[in-house]
C-alpha cells in the first residue's frame, strides 16, 4: 500500500526532450525533492553532467546549473535511482514501429516495456509508477500485467497516467507556465492518494484549478487527442495554402481573418512546410482506431496525415518546377535542418523529407543549421528510411558553419526552419555569390519577400503567389517601349 507520507524523492526514467526539462523544474520548484534522471545512455548522461547539454532549450542551462549536485542529479545507475524512489517517472522515447504488426503506425512500446521491467526486477517497496510518454490509451494497463507479474513479494505499485504537453523550444516556459497539468489514476482510494501526492508536487508552481484529475484512460486519450486537434488545425491552413497560391489569396491574410473569430482563435493557424513530432502521435491513433474496428473514425484522422505529407510534396515539387523542372547537378542550400526553431530536433523534420526528394533528383545539397549537430544530419539523409546508397549521400551533401558559405554558388535556397537569424541575413551579400537566376524558396513565410525580390532573387512561398515586376523581364508588351 502506498503510504501517507509525501514524496521525497523522485526517479526519471529517460533522459531525454521531455525527462530532461521535466525534472529539471520540478528540482527548481521543489528545492526538498531529490530528484534523478536515469538514462541507458551514457553519452546522453555525460552530456547531462557536462556544460554543452544534450539538448537545446531555451532558459534550460540556467535551470540545470542552479539546482544540478543540489537536488537534481543525472545518472546511469539505474537501481539506486530505482530502489530510492517514491515516485518514477517513465519518459523513455515511444517512437513509430518500423517491424511487424502496425508498422509504420503504431507505437512502439518497447522502451515503456523495458522500464516497467526494469522497476519491478529492482523495486523492495511501493512506488508510485507514472507514464509520462505518449502512449496508447490503456498501456497503463499493460505496465501494470508487467509489474504485477513480475513484483517481489509485499511490493505494490500504483500507475498514473501523466502526459507531457510541452513544445520543443519553449519548454521551460511550458512547464513553468503549463495551460494545465492532467494526472489520471485509478478510482480505488490507492489510486487517489496516489493522485494527490503527484497533484502535490505540481502544487509548488501550478495553481490547483489548473491540475485536472481524471480516470487514467482519459488521461491517455486526452494526449493523443490534444495533438490531434492541434495537427489538425495546421493540415486545415495547410490545405488553404494550396487554395490560396491557385487564386491570388494569402494565407497569411486567410488566418489572421479566420482566427479573429473568437470561437476559432488564432494560434496555431500559421501554414508552413508542415511536420512535427505530432505525426507519430496521429500514426498511433490512427492505428488504435483500426484496432477499436473504427475504421471511419480512423481515416478522419488519417486524412490529417495525409495533408501533412502533400504539403511537404507539394513545397519539393514547386521547387524542381521553378528550376526548370531539374535540378539534376545543380547545388541547393537547405537553411535550416530542425523541425522547427529554437531546437536541435531532427526528429520529422520536413528538412529530411525535401533534402531526400532533391538528393534522388540528382541534386547537391549544402546545409546549415545553427542548433543541428553535424554527424546528426548526415544520420538522418543516411537512415535505412530514407536512402539506399549513403555513400551517394556523402558525395552530395556539405555541412556548413554558417549561411553564407552553404548559400555560396547555390542556385537555390531553401528555408526549411523559421530561425530568426535567417530573416537578418544580409540576402545582397548572399545574392551576389549564388548562381543567376537566383531562387529563394521560403517554407516558414518569414522573410521579407518583396525586397528580397527587389534584390533580384525569384522568390516562392507558401500560400501566396508571388510576382516579378515586369521591369525585371528582358521583353515588354507595351507597344511604345518597342
Ligand atoms: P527521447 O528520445 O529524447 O528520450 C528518451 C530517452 O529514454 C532516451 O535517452 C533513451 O535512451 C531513454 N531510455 C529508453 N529506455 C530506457 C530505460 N529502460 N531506462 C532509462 N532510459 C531509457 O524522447 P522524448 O522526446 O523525451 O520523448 C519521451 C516521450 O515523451 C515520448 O513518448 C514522446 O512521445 C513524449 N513527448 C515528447 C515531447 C517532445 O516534444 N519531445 C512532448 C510531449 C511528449
Amino acid at each position: 500500500m502506498i503510504n501517507n507520507k509525501g514524496i521525497e524523492k523522485i526517479c526519471c526514467l529517460g533522459a531525454g526532450y521531455v525527462g530532461g526539462p521535466t525534472c529539471s523544474i520540478i528540482a527548481l520548484k521543489c528545492p526538498e525533492i531529490k530528484v534523478t534522471v536515469v538514462d541507458l545512455s551514457k553519452e546522453r548522461i555525460a552530456q547531462w553532467n557536462s556544460n554543452k547539454l544534450p539538448i537545446y532549450e531555451p532558459g534550460l542551462d540556467d535551470v540545470v546549473k542552479q539546482c544540478r549536485g543540489k537536488n537534481l542529479f543525472f545518472s546511469n545507475d539505474v537501481e539506486a535511482a530505482i530502489l530510492e524512489a517514491d515516485l518514477i517517472f517513465i519518459s523513455v522515447n515511444t517512437p513509430t514501429k518500423t517491424l511487424g504488426n502496425g508498422k509504420g503506425r503504431a507505437a512502439d512500446l518497447k522502451y515503456v516495456e523495458g522500464a516497467a521491467r526494469m522497476i519491478a526486477d529492482i523495486a523492495q517497496n511501493d512506488k508510485i509508477v507514472v507514464e509520462k510518454s505518449t502512449v496508447p490509451v490503456r498501456a497503463a494497463e499493460s505496465i501494470a500485467k508487467i509489474l504485477g507479474a513480475n513484483r517481489k513479494p509485499g511490493v505494490s505499485y500504483q500507475i498514473l497516467s501523466n502526459p507531457e504537453f510541452l513544445a520543443e523550444g519553449t519548454a521551460v516556459n511550458d512547464l513553468l507556465n503549463a495551460d494545465r497539468v492532467l494526472i489520471g489514476g485509478d478510482e480505488t482510494p490507492e489510486g487517489q492518494l496516489a493522485i494527490e501526492k503527484l497533484c502535490s508536487i505540481y502544487e509548488h508552481w501550478i495553481p490547483r484549478k489548473k491540475i485536472l484529475t481524471t480516470n487514467t484512460w482519459s488521461s491517455e486519450l486526452s494526449k493523443l487527442a490534444a495533438n490531434a486537434m492541434l495537427a489538425q488545425r495546421i493540415s486545415s491552413i495547410n490545405s488553404l495554402s494550396a487554395v490560396c497560391e491557385a487564386t491570388g489569396a494569402d494565407v497569411s491574410e486567410v488566418a489572421r481573418a479566420v482566427g479573429f473569430d473568437s470561437r476559432i482563435g488564432s494560434k496555431f493557424l500559421q501554414a508552413s512546410i508542415g511536420g512535427s513530432c505530432f505525426q507519430k502521435d496521429i500514426l498511433n491513433l490512427v492505428y488504435i482506431c483500426e484496432c477499436l474496428n473504427l475504421p471511419e473514425v480512423a481515416s478522419y484522422w488519417q486524412q490529417v496525415i495525409d495533408m501533412n505529407e502533400y504539403q511537404k510534396s507539394r513545397f519539393t515539387a514547386k521547387i524542381v518546377q521553378s528550376l526548370f523542372n531539374t535540378v539534376s547537378g545543380k547545388r541547393i542550400c537547405i537553411l535550416g535542418f530542425a523541425f522547427k526553431k529554437n531546437t536541435g530536433d531532427t526528429r520529422e523534420s520536413p528538412a529530411i523529407h525535401i533534402a531526400k526528394t532533391l538528393l534522388d533528383e540528382g541534386a547537391s545539397l549544402k546545409i546549415y543549421d545553427p542548433k543541428v549537430d553535424h554527424d546528426r544530419i548526415y544520420e538522418d539523409l543516411t537512415h535505412p528510411m530514407i536512402c539506399e546508397e549513403p555513400e551517394r549521400v556523402k558525395k552530395q551533401v556539405s555541412i556548413h558553419q554558417d549561411a553564407y558559405s552553404a548559400a555560396e554558388g547555390t542556385h537555390a535556397l531553401v528555408l526549411c526552419t523559421e530561425w530568426d537569424e535567417f530573416i537578418t541575413l544580409d540576402y545582397n551579400k548572399i545574392y551576389v555569390n549564388m548562381m543567376k537566376p537566383a531562387y529563394i524558396f521560403d517554407g516558414r513565410k518569414i522573410l521579407d519577400h518583396q525586397s528580397l525580390i527587389d534584390i533580384g532573387f525569384h522568390v516562392q512561398t507558401i500560400g501566396r503567389k508571388l510576382q516579378r515586376p515586369i521591369s525585371n523581364r528582358c521583353w515588354s508588351s507595351n507597344p511604345t517601349m518597342s
